[in-house]
């Protein structure tokens, strides 16, 4: 027997509501036959769009409306209201939007509008003529996205060291690692878009030299890849253990989707593991290795995990949900060496693991623009529109430190909504729209069923205030220095999380 379709919820749209029933800035979910449609207003405009986030599914109606896009509340993507685009990562598919009438003060939707061509194409003799990425990461792909979306029809060349196309690495400790997202979940667009797209994928292939003035690169194999401008996307490599048997064979790292399924076959047999290190990544690893029933401790030096980068009570917080999980923690600690599957710690215990994690940092790549005489400074140095010291070179991702208009200095981040954010900002400013990156920087991390959004940057903060219940899983942190917040973190206020970061975006409006 089929299963029973479940039928859209809310009013029937087709029949009209009245327009009084939507206030300015409001959103009410209904439906047109059997979609799910969302009408949103904006002042004296109404408009409708799908209900349904296009990235992971979140609920449109839940998020925020700013200017004529409506933000999504889960990892914050920003679609236009008028054409349904996905404008802003980490979504990248658009929205259906339909035709709107208003009438006596009802309004009705009408048919779905079709969707938009690709923007008008640049000329084939307009410059430039030759994109080339190196990176297939989060900035990459969504800087050759945006060059195809915006209608550059020149090569777009994407040079990438990783085994696989463009993929979903947020899940590579989440949801995958754990056992729950099928394999169809990962890569960020099928292969067949590569094609469709005329872009040239080159996946296992190492860039080992950029030479701004001959404007071309050179792959390690010795072929040289000419550019007209060219984007740095390398991305950054986890620092690895250096102790004695650090580097056998059930050591693992974790950074791409090949490290996460060598961890996957390894956790099939492993009954117990020790992560070394407390970040996100090493939490999340816990978390997914808890799903798989494998027996988990934490080794870490500091005494509070994320409290350089939560606070003591959001990182106790956290500790106490992986405790409540089975997870065990041993702070204060690090790890001295390995002997087969004994893992030695400092202060004279020893842990038997068949699966160690280590998850102790990353550094930016930085090889290639530090040997192609690029400034550097702590990352790859940047201007407001991305762009390195090397006129039409740009930098994104993890190894760009640019100037933050909100933080009033230069930043560097890894978070992986920035990274392709700013894939998309240099994409169009290759493309010479000459558009400033001011996006508000924004990460998620998910332990278990808690799900934290965090907003802004603070590296040292003087105050943090807490409204609601960090216990109750209901609040929102707001991390200041002089009074001026600089980021706020929380779990499940996610359309408070947008009010907050549409606050900071007016305090630096993009230009
Ligand atoms: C397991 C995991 C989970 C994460 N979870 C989150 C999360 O929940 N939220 C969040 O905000 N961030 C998360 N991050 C961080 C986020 O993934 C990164 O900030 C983001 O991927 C950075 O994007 P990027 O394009 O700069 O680099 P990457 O995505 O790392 O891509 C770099 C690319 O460059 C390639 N490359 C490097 N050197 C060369 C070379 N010389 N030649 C050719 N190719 C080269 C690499 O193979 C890779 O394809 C996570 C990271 C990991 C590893
Ligand atoms: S589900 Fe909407 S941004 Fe992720």
């Amino acid at each position: 027997m089929a299963a029973e379709q479940s039928k859209p919820k809310g009013p029937d749209l087709a029949r009209g509501v009245p327009l009084d029933d939507l206030a300015d800035g409001g959103m009410i979910g209904g439906h047109v036959g059997e979609d799910a449609v969302l009408l949103a207003r904006r002042g004296d405009e109404v408009f409708a769009i799908g209900t349904t986030c296009s990235h992971y599914g979140g609920p449109l109606a839940e998020g925020l409306i700013v200017g004529d896009t409506v933000r999504c509340p889960w990892h914050h993507a920003c679609f236009s209201l008028r054409t349904g685009e996905a404008v802003a990562a980490p979504a990248f598919n658009p929205m259906s939007c339909w035709h709107v009438e208003k009438r006596n003060g009802t309004v009705f939707v009408r048919d779905k509008i079709e969707p938009a061509g690709k923007r008008k194409a640049q000329r084939a003799n307009a410059k430039p003529k030759r994109m080339v990425i190196v990176g297939g990461g989060a900035a990459g792909f969504a800087a050759a996205e945006m060059l195809r979306r915006e209608g550059f029809d020149g090569d777009v060349t994407l040079i990438s060291s990783d085994d696989a196309a463009p993929y979903d690495r947020p899940n590579c400790s989440k949801d995958y690692l754990a056992g729950n997202a099928p394999e169809d979940w990962m890569p960020l667009r099928p292969a067949e878009f590569y094609k469709d797209q005329s872009i040239t994928l080159e996946l296992r292939s190492e860039v080992a030299a950029v030479d701004p003035n001959a404007r071309q690169v050179t792959l390690a194999n010795g072929r040289s890849v000419p550019f007209d401008k060219l984007l740095l996307a390398t991305g950054a490599e986890p620092v690895r253990l250096d102790i004695p048997g650090g580097h056998q064979p059930h050591v693992h790292v974790l950074r791409s989707l090949t490290d996460s399924r060598a961890i996957i076959a390894k956790a099939k047999t492993a009954r117990r593991a020790v992560v070394l290190g407390a970040s996100f990544i090493g939490l999340e690893v816990a978390a997914a290795l808890r799903a798989r029933k494998i027996e988990v401790h934490v080794v870490a030096p500091e005494g509070h995990p994320l409290e350089r980068v939560l606070g003591r009570e959001l990182g106790e917080f956290i500790r106490a949900i992986h405790e409540e999980h089975g997870v065990a923690f041993h702070l204060e600690e690090t790890a001295m060496a390995i002997e087969g599957t004994n893992v030695k710690l400092k202060g004279g215990a020893t842990l038997a693991a068949d699966l160690v994690v280590v998850g102790i940092g990353v550094r930016p790549r930085l090889e290639l623009a530090e040997r192609a005489g690029l400034k550097i400074d702590r990352g790859v140095a940047v201007n407001e529109y991305l762009e390195t010291s090397a006129p039409g070179i740009f930098a994104a991702g993890d190894i760009a430190r640019w100037p933050d208009a909100h933080a009033g200095e230069r930043l560097r981040i890894e978070h992986w909504v920035v990274a392709e954010r700013q894939g998309q900002a240099a994409a169009r400013n290759m493309l010479g729209q000459r558009r400033r990156f001011s996006d508000v920087p924004f990460f998620w991390s998910q332990h278990y069923d808690v799900p934290i959004n965090y907003i802004g940057h603070a590296e040292k903060w003087d105050a943090l205030d807490v409204e609601g219940s960090i216990d109750k899983r209901d609040c929102l942190v707001r991390y200041r220095r002089g009074g001026k917040v600089l980021a706020v973190a929380s779990i499940l206020r996610d359309v408070d999380n947008l009010k907050e970061e549409a606050a900071m975006e007016r305090v630096a409006p993009n230009a």
